[in-house]
């Protein structure tokens, strides 16, 4: 609750007390129900604590509730009750129907699991918002006619709910739940007359459309299971949309002409059904259109001629409709969009002829997973607006040209899996906002990058807070760069099985949060804040040689680096310990010798370390058991290490972290300590995310799964909070 929310209270309390209203009977029974309210929850919750702690007679004897944090009131009724947050668990409070005249009740972000039947007793609510708790069972709405706004969101819903009387709700939120079946005309939104934003995505609803989207302004049904065509009469003559999302379906067919009925559509989302067909001309006709998202259809590959004239679209993705061949001359004529995303088309050519390298206003190109092959282009550094340039997985070959360090703005820069060779430009210096480079050429029958690791390269990134923040008050959705197929390329292996089974609106968002500067896996505090953005460079599978610069801990924040499978020689220098925020650092497979510096137990963020497959000798340092979050670690095949593992956290690892390593000495009672079958499961497990070599999980895969966690799935202003609910994997 705002302070001007509350000063502005606290001047209506010195009012009505002037008046001598307080006192009456109504405030001093609901007082008393805020004080059985708190009773109830701290009885809920012996642990944590929300802020109904302050609510306190004793205290403040002569002061009333509406001071109180959370509460408001009008006249002398409590009238709006905001706990969200507050650590609530368990059932529901029975009697906010004491509260008679409560219109607004937040009790979002919390671990609530069922909807009390006393809620319908509250016959002014107009506002409940229970999003983000744990609630399952049925949801039966009759009665509460008053309600406007419903956000149900974010919880364990399997049976749709009925509504009854919903002549005023506006606003309906049932996203990520686990309701199934069709749309039934029963609990039917259908006769909510007056809905105008409804969300049901992240479900499984099955069936056809059955009802016209015309009176709503924002309808969104992504990821979930609907079938059938879009018949024409969805969009009727009167269609009010602003916004329609229906990505992630299984819909076929045409797109009906009928869309340009919806004049005031602003964003069209399409991406991930079957539509086939030509894209309608009458998408061009839409004048207030900013996002048009149509990728991973079977569309036809002419693109419609009035789409370019649209002046107001930003974003354009046609990623993934086998289109092939040259890329159509048109999109060089799209010079206002921001964001164009064309990657999984198999294009071979066409990236002169389609002019697109002359779209000097791109924030973002994303041509990866096609087929283009030549040399790089040195025209796109002319794209000096360029935030996100994505050429991966094509088969550009030989050198990357130095002008690529020239994009002033660029934050992801991916040419990874592409047949490039030659070293890596000293300009990368100069990329002063770059917080993600990817690299790889993993591919050992095609060529790779070679020589040193430039010192310049410890600039990068330096300067990238302008950035950042003209981001976040840019305030567009990026959709950067696609789907979660092309996020999976960017994240450590361990991830891949989680990302993929996940939406492609949490990939969406993801790139949205690196390009607002909070990095891969976003460092938060223990009261989730989020202080630190790591960037993430990832090298591995090249021929890069020569020993590690000393200054590259001067990149600033990195949290992901990844040397793997290089010929880099020499020392590890000392100075990776001054790394304060890497996570994540894998220099497996070189030829690193000389011992391990015992710097390393100065990384105290770690949570992965692969070390395997060097030349490392001496004796295994002592201060490795201080890097307390590492949850896999690798030291195998470096024959030469001597000396006892380290307790504390070192013992926690079992054999398969050291193996070929015959001169080390385990602590008694240390490792191997797994029992058979879980060894066996875990070496399923490594061996899937790390190819060749074993990684043990020391900790529960949970690990894993929660860092995943507040990396992806968090609303990155409240990172790194609660439990899984929204994580439905
Ligand atoms: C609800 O609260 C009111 C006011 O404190 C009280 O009179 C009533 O008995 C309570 N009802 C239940 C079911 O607890
Ligand atoms: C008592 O009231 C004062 C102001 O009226 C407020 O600043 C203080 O936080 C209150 N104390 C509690 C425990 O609510
Ligand atoms: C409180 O609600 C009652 C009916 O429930 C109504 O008569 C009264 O006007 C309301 N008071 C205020 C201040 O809204
Ligand atoms: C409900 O609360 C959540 C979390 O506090 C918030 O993100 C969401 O916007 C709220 N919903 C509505 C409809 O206000
Ligand atoms: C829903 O609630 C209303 C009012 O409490 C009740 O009459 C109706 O039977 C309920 N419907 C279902 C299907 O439970
Ligand atoms: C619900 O749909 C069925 C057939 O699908 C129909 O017979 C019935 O009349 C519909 N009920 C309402 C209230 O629209
Ligand atoms: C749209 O038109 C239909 C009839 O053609 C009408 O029933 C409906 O109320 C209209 N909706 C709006 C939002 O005007
Ligand atoms: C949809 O468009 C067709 C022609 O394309 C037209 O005959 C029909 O009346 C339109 N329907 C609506 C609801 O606008
Ligand atoms: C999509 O529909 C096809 C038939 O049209 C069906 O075979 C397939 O299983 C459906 N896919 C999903 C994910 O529902
Ligand atoms: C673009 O959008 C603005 C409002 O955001 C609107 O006023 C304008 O008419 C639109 N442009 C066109 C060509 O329709
Ligand atoms: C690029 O953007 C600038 C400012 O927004 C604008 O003046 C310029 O005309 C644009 N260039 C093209 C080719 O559209
Ligand atoms: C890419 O091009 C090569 C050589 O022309 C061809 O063999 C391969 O099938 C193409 N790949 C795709 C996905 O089109």
């Amino acid at each position: 609750m705002s302070k001007n929310y509350i000063v502005a209270h606290a001047f209506l309390l010195i009012l009505v007390s002037g008046l001598g209203v307080l006192g009456q009977q109504p405030m001093q029974t609901e007082m008393e129900a805020l004080l059985l309210l708190k009773k109830f929850l701290v009885s809920q919750n012996s642990v944590n604590r929300g802020v109904y702690l302050g609510w306190n007679l004793e205290e403040n004897r002569s002061s009333s509730p509406c001071t109180w944090m959370g509460i408001s009131c009008d006249g002398n009724h409590i009238t709006s009750i905001d706990l969200s947050k507050n650590n609530i668990a368990g059932t529901m409070f029975r009697n906010f129907s004491a509260f008679t005249n409560l219109s607004y009740l937040d009790l979002s972000n919390n671990y609530i699991t069922d909807l009390s039947d006393d809620l319908k007793l509250c016959r002014s609510l107009r506002h409940l918002n229970l999003s983000r708790n744990m609630i399952e069972g049925e949801v039966n709405l009759t009665g509460m006619d008053k309600l406007e706004v419903l956000d149900l969101s974010n919880n364990r819903l399997r049976e749709q709910p009925r509504f009854g009387d919903c002549e005023n709700l506006k606003v309906l939120d049932l996203s990520m739940n686990y309701l199934t079946g069709k749309l039934s005309n029963e609990s039917s939104i259908e006769s909510c007359m007056e809905l105008q934003i409804v969300d049901l995505s992240g479900n499984s609803i099955e069936g056809s459309l059955s009802f016209t989207f015309g009176r709503y302004r924002r309808f969104s049904m992504s990821s979930n299971k609907l079938s059938g065509n879009l018949p024409t009469w969805v969009f009727p003559k009167n269609c009010s949309l602003n916004v329609l999302d229906l990505c992630e379906n299984n819909l076929t067919g045409e797109v009906p002409k009928n869309i340009s009925n919806c004049k005031e559509l602003m964003e069209l989302n399409l991406w991930g059904n079957k539509f086939s067909g030509k894209i309608p001309d009458e998408v061009g006709f839409l004048s207030d259109l900013q996002s048009l998202i149509l990728g991973d259809n079977n569309f036809l590959r002419d693109i419609p001629k009035s789409l370019p004239g649209l002046s107001n679209l930003t974003v354009l993705d046609l990623s993934k409709n086998n289109f092939g061949d040259d890329i159509q001359e048109i999109f060089g004529q799209f010079t206002k969009i921001s964001y164009l995303i064309l990657y999984g088309n198999t294009y071979t050519g066409g990236l002169h002829s389609s002019g697109i390298l002359k779209l000097q206003n791109l924030s973002g190109l994303d041509l990866s997973y096609n087929n283009l092959s030549g040399p790089l282009p040195p025209e796109i550094s002319q794209m000096l607006s360029l935030k996100v340039l994505a050429l991966s997985s094509n088969r550009f070959s030989g050198n990357i040209p130095q002008e690529y360090g020239k994009f002033p703005r660029i934050q992801v820069l991916d040419l990874s899996f592409n047949e490039l060779e030659g070293s890596i430009p000293a300009s990368f210096g100069k990329l002063n906002s770059l917080l993600l480079l990817q690299l790889v050429m993993a591919e050992p029958c095609h060529n790779q990058l070679s020589g040193k690791i430039p010192a310049e390269l410890a600039h990068i990134g330096k300067n990238a807070t302008p950035t950042f923040m003209l981001n976040k008050f840019d305030g567009t959705k990026t959709t950067g760069l696609g789907d979660c197929a092309s996020l999976t390329r960017w994240m450590p292996e361990t991830t891949i099985a989680v990302l993929t089974s996940n939406s492609r609106n949490y990939c969406t968002q993801f790139w949205d949060i690196v390009q607002r500067g909070f990095g891969i896996s976003p460092l938060c505090s223990d009261d989730g804040e989020v202080y630190g953005t790591p960037g993430y460079i990832q090298l591995s599978g090249n021929q890069l040689s020569g020993e590690i610069p000393g200054n590259i801990s001067q990149i600033s924040e990195l949290g992901y680096l990844n040397l793997g499978n290089n010929r880099f020689s020499g020392k590890l220098p000392i100075e990776i310990g001054l790394f304060p925020s890497i996570q994540y650092l894998d220099i497996s497979k070189n030829e690193f010798s000389g011992e391990i510096p015992m710097e390393v137990g100065n990384m105290k963020s770690l949570y992965f370390l692969d070390l395997a497959y060097n030349n490392f000798s001496g004796d295994i340092p002592n201060s490795m058991s201080k890097l307390t979050n590492l949850a896999q670690f690798n030291l195998s095949y470096n024959p030469l290490i001597t000396g006892k593992v380290p307790s504390g956290q070192m013992t926690t690892f079992t054999k398969w972290s050291f193996l070929g390593l015959p001169l080390l000495q385990f602590q008694e009672n240390g490792t191997p300590i797994a029992p058979p079958s879980e060894l066996e499961s875990e070496e399923r497990a490594g061996s899937s995310f790390s190819g060749r070599h074993v990684f043990f999980i020391s900790f529960p895969i949970f690990f894993i799964l929660s860092f995943l966690y507040f990396s992806m799935f968090c609303d990155i202003s409240k990172c790194c909070f609660r439990n899984t609910t929204i994580c439905k994997t």
